[in-house]
């Protein structure tokens, strides 16, 4: 991660130099530490509103070069509309626009965390810090000539000052945790799959035991033995070999069953034998985002120390057309014994979901499992790139998702599961088939599909995160490709309902 934000708490004392960050509500007001470092300038504030038609309407910025009477090369105002309907992802978003609004070429900056009515609290001054950070991130490891007028500084100083500066570290310190995950997960996602194989990503799934995680390595003798036979059919036409990882935290009460999260690990998605067509193919390198989210996870989990048990397990393989691939028309038997007759090899995705469910399933016995894949072009027909596709066996489950999105801005839409869409995925030779034949409705028969390889018994979400895990809407605190999107909801959703 380049443009490396050093980033520190401090008292209210107005800067001496660099970018200057000030918060306003919709009536202009400023906050009184802040009124006093802006001294007369506030009246060139007003001016300046006024010609600019600046309101202080929520996420409204306006900019002053050179201000008289600052020792700051550049005040950057920024709207708050009404200060005290804000949430935690407001503040969230707050921060990455005050980093959005430094030039590129900016060393130093002080972000004044203070609403008209005071400071902000400890937790409020934090999370605009996370934005800040997520927003500071950026995947350039790969370029090696730019203008000199395009170098970002090696290290930016961000300064935020707050009210206490004691309290706002601590409240940090988890958010550090958190926004560290998103960045692992976005490193994964943007990662080209000449780098980024099965193997590999496992290897850097390894570094996790840095933080008492446990990392196990499934090869392919291993899964043979286990006979995930759906999941290798996938990975046999590759060079690189498949791999499952399974990462274990236990920060619960010892014995007690953990929550699990899948997911779906395609290093790179050509089709198979039903190959894609070439445009945006290289897209495809980011078929590994659901997988890249159950890292990040972890690693947000086990990093802020949560208090509970949990369990990822992710599918790595690479779907490639060659000698010894997959043909449509093939018939896998699942781990779970079912069989399956591959009508499209480019519907892989379930395939290795199918086995990696079940193992997981079988050998934790979780409280829930939540799934996560870029499983369907389907499903961006349907929601677009803002909300992903939500299927769940459990209402409580679902609600709770759907809460933890609301609270994140990681945005879910509950879609249907029902036996009238079975049908459409029975198989005349074996007990189903990896699609359902048309394209109507894509999505729901790829999760009905997964539906077969979950006990009923355990409650199970499947997040479709195909329009949400990479080249989503460029926001105000990620502006690479790979989001690392669902590392933030399902921290939320395991921080608000299954900590001890
Ligand atoms: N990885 C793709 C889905 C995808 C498409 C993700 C675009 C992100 C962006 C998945 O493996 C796939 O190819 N799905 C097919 C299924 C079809 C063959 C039934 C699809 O959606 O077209
Ligand atoms: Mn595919
Ligand atoms: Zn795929």
């Amino acid at each position: 991660m380049a443009n490396a934000l050093k980033l520190g708490f401090g008292p209210f004392s107005a800067p001496a130099k660099g970018t200057f960050v000030v918060f306003c509500d919709e009536g202009l007001k400023f906050g009184p530490a802040t009124r006093r470092a802006l001294g007369r300038v506030a009246d060139l504030v007003t001016r300046a509103a006024k010609s600019e038609r600046f309101t202080g309407k929520k996420n409204s910025t306006l900019d002053l070069v050179m201000p008289a009477g600052l020792k700051s090369a550049r005040l950057v105002v920024i709207g708050v509309g009404k200060a005290a309907e804000l949430t935690p992802k407001d503040f969230i978003r707050l921060g990455g626009l005050a980093i959005g609004r430094l030039p590129a070429a900016a060393t130093d900056a002080s972000i004044f965390a203070e609403l008209p009515h005071g400071a902000m609290r400890a937790e409020q001054a934090a999370d605009l810090a996370q934005g800040a950070c997520l927003r500071a991130y950026a995947f350039d490891r790969y370029k090696t000539k730019r203008k000199d007028d395009e170098k970002p500084p090696a290290v930016r100083n961000i300064t935020i000052a707050v009210g206490d500066v004691a309290a706002t570290r601590k409240a940090y310190e988890p958010r550090v945790a958190i926004s560290d995950g998103v960045v692992l997960a976005r490193d994964f996602v943007n990662e080209p799959a000449n780098v980024l194989y099965p193997e590999e990503f496992a290897r850097r799934a390894g570094a996790l035991k840095k933080l008492r995680v446990g990392v196990e390595i499934l090869d392919v003798k291993a899964m043979k033995k286990l006979g995930m036979n759906a999941l290798l059919g996938v990975g046999q036409g590759s060079a690189r070999e498949s791999r499952v990882v399974v990462m274990r935290w236990n920060g619960g009460r010892a014995g007690e069953a953990p929550v699990a999260f899948i997911g779906k690990g395609v290093c790179f998605d050509t089709g198979g034998i039903s190959i894609k067509p070439a445009s945006n193919m290289e897209d495809m390198k980011g078929d590994m985002a659901g997988a890249a989210c159950v890292v990040g996870l972890i690693h947000a989990l086990a990093a802020r120390k949560a208090r509970v048990n949990a369990v990822g397990l992710i599918g790595l393989v690479e779907n490639m057309p060659d000698g010894n691939a997959q043909r449509p028309g093939d018939i896998v038997k699942s781990m779970s014994g079912q069989t399956i007759e591959i009508i499209n090899t480019d519907a892989e995705g379930r395939l290795v979901l199918a086995d990696v469910i079940w193992y997981a399933a079988q050998r934790f016995k979780p409280k829930f499992m939540v799934d996560l894949a870029t499983l369907t072009g389907a499903i961006i027909v349907a929601l677009g790139q803002e909300y992903a596709g939500m299927f769940s066996n459990n209402d409580q489950l679902a609600e709770r998702l759907t809460k933890a999105g609301n609270e994140t801005g990681e945005l879910v839409w509950r879609m249907p599961l029902a036996p009238e869409y079975d049908k459409m995925i029975d198989s005349k030779f074996a007990d189903m088939k990896n699609t359902g034949g048309s394209r109507w409705g894509g999505a729901i028969t790829a999760a009905q599909f997964i539906k077969r390889f979950v006990d009923d018994k355990i409650p199970w979400a499947h997040l479709d995160i195909a329009g949400t895990g990479f080249d989503s809407r460029q926001t105000d605190i990620n502006k690479s490709w790979g989001s690392g999107w669902g590392v933030r909801l399902l921290n939320r959703l395991v921080a608000d309902h299954y900590e001890k």
